[in-house]
Order: structure tokens, then sequence, then C-alpha cells
């Protein structure tokens, strides 16, 4: 029998990530090819007519998983019944502006969106914040969303996580698909902590340690852990715009793992509402690996955290922190 179609909001539509994202999820890749999908879009007023463009592309493509469109500048239109929202709609930094100026304008829509989700959108609607701050935004929209069960509000660290997998498949000259179990620690800024401590490759003789094969502590504690750190700023150079394909792809890989499970024996990193694991402070989204299965998340426990790695897990906890007091700021 068919199965009845799930409503998937993504908010900032007509944007970047939005163009690549939502063919992505009307082609099945981000909830199965068995899962036909109703998209529900949400642009800002400035944007409707490139909203409807992307509406008609849609319509144009024929997607047979596709069941319907809802292409609305309305929060409360765009945010009734949707089972899964991907919020990667905000406001950028502009030039002159002050980190404070975005976090104010951010922490608004946040807040704004959050009452639209709480008041409209399905009962145990999954949400991933994708827009910067991202971790910080997404702990807006918990704080003022306060039905929505917290384990229900997630950010994306997985672009970072699948860096960190790009990164070191490119050293060993191996497969990406044989390197498993890295981790991104924290916020999704430059003070991640991107940690191979735990990471294996298959190997034709079994999974070895990546520490192991790669041999090269420093590049281990230096070139790799700034490359993945700075990787949106190398692709901001490079493109003269943030990065859209890889973060699109990342965020289906993000909901398909929740939703469907992770493998066995692998893990990925979520940002995810912090229960004191780690000595992580809770009440921060922080990024930590975790296993899903039946649609649920559960940290990692128990992986040894050497005093290398603790410092970097409290220095970007700490980012963290101070983010969440300037958020807090805006508000008031
Ligand atoms: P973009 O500027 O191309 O698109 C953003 C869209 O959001 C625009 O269409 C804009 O009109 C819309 N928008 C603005 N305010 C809105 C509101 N209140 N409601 C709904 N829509 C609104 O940007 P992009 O390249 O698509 O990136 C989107 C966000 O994702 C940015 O904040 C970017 O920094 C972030 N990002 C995060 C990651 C990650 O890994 N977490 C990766 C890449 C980009
Ligand atoms: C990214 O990681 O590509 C985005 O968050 C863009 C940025 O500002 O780094």
């Amino acid at each position: 029998m068919a199965k009845e179609p799930v409503r998937v909001l993504v908010t900032g539509a007509a944007g970047q990530i939005g163009y690549s994202l939502v063919p992505m999820i009307a082609r099945g890749v981000m909830l199965g090819t068995d899962q036909p999908v109703i998209l529900h879009l949400l642009d800002i007023p400035p944007a409707a007519e490139a909203l409807n463009g992307v509406k008609m592309e849609l319509v144009d493509a024929a997607f047979p998983l596709l069941k319907g469109v809802v292409a609305t500048t309305d929060a409360v239109e765009a945010c009734t019944g949707v089972n899964i929202a991907i919020m990667v709609g905000g406001f950028p930094r502009k030039e002159g502006m002050e980190r404070k100026d975005v976090m104010s304008k951010n922490v608004s829509i946040y807040k704004s969106q959050a009452s639209a989700l709480e008041k409209h959108a399905a009962a145990n609607c999954k949400v991933l914040v994708v827009a910067n701050p991202a971790n910080t935004n997404a702990l807006i929209l918990k704080e003022f969303a306060p039905s929505i069960p917290e384990k229900n509000i997630t950010c994306l660290t997985r672009l970072d996580h699948n860096r960190a997998l790009g990164q070191i498949s490119e050293r060993l000259s191996v497969q990406v698909c044989d390197v498993k179990n890295v981790i991104i620690w924290g916020n999704h800024s430059s003070t991640q902590y991107p940690d191979v401590s735990h990471a294996t490759v298959k190997t034709l003789s079994g999974e070895k340690p990546v520490c192991e094969l790669v041999a090269d502590d420093a590049w281990l504690k230096g070139e790799f852990i700034t490359t993945v750190q700075q990787r949106g700023a190398a692709i901001i150079k490079a493109r003269k715009l943030s990065s859209a394909l890889s973060a699109a792809s990342s965020a289906c890989d993000h909901i398909r793992d929740w939703v469907l499970g992770t493998p066995e024996g692998t893990w990925v990193s979520m940002g995810v509402y912090s229960d004191g694991s780690y000595n992580v402070p809770a009440g921060l989204i922080y990024s930590f690996p975790v296993t899903c299965c039946n649609g649920e998340w559960t940290i990692v426990k128990g992986l040894s955290i050497d005093e290398y790695s603790r410092k970097k897990l409290d220095v970007t906890a700490e980012e963290l922190t101070e983010e969440k007091a300037l958020a807090y700021s805006c508000l008031s």
C-alpha cells in the first residue's frame, strides 16, 4: 500500500540552499524513494516571485513522489501540519554589520517562527536548523516552542562531519564510504572540534583506526582540524557564495539518518540539546556523536576524551555559552 505523504517545510526556500535542497527532497533523497512528500516552501515577501519560480520548476520536473507544493510568505500557512521543518531562512551578515546585529535579526526570526511551528506543525514535528548561527537559532527556537519536545529540535553539523570524512578519504586515498565515526563537537563555527580519535577505515584486513593509518599527529592536530573548521570560509572565497549543494545534501543525510536510523556500528554528528554528557554544559545546542533508531537520536556515551580533546570541547562550549548570552541580550 502507498505511504501517506510526509509534509516537509523548507524556510528560505527561494535562497541558494533551498534551490539545491527541494529537488533532493522531491526525489526521495531525504526520506526514501518510496516516501511521497508534500513540500511547504516559505520565504519573505521580497522573494515571493523567486519562490513562485521555484514552485514552477518543481511542477515542471514532474517528480513522481511530489504530491503537492505550498509556496507562501505566510509563516502560519507554511507551518500548518508539517512533519519535518528544515529552517534555512535567515538574515545574512552584511557589510558593516556587527555580530550582535545579525544575532538580533535572527533571534527575532527564530522566536516568531518557533511560535508558528509550535501552534501549527504536526505533533512530533522534527526540526533541523541550518541557518546561521545554527546552534543558537535552534536554541532560541527551542525556548520559544516549549511544547515541542527538546529532542525534536536539532541543528546541522552534518556538513562539518561530512567535510571531515572527505578530508580523511582524500588524505588516505580511500573511499569516503569506508571512513566512519569522525565526530564534530560543539558549534557550527570555526571553534568546532573535528575529532578523529575514534574514527576508523574499512580495509581488506578489517577496520583500522584513522590515527594509525594517517600516522601524522601534526597533520591530524593541525591542517586537518583547521581545514574542516574553515571550510565554509574557503567555499565562500572560491564561489563568492556560501556552500549550498553540500549543505543541502548534508541536511538530507541528517534527516534521513534521524528518521530511518544510522547503520549498525556507525555514529553521525548532530547539534542536539545537551544533557550534560561529556561535561558539556546542559542547556546548549551542541554537536555530539549520536546514533539514531526508531526516529530518535541518542548521544554515544563512554568515549574516552584525552586532555587535548577536553580543551577543545570546552573552547567551543564557551563560545556557545557566550552566543546564548548574546542572543538573550537581544531579546531583552
Ligand atoms: P540565501 O541568502 O541564498 O537564502 C536565504 C533565504 O532566506 C533567502 O531567500 C531569504 O529571502 C530567506 N529569508 C530571510 N528571512 C527569512 C524569514 N524570516 N523567513 C523565511 N525566509 C527568510 O542563503 P543560503 O546560502 O541559502 O544560506 C542559508 C543559511 O544557511 C545562511 O544562514 C547560511 O549561513 C546557512 N548555512 C548553514 C550551513 C550549516 O552547515 N549549518 C551551511 C551553509 C549555509
Ligand atoms: C558553511 O559552513 O559553509 C556555512 O556555515 C557558511 C559559513 O559561513 O561558513
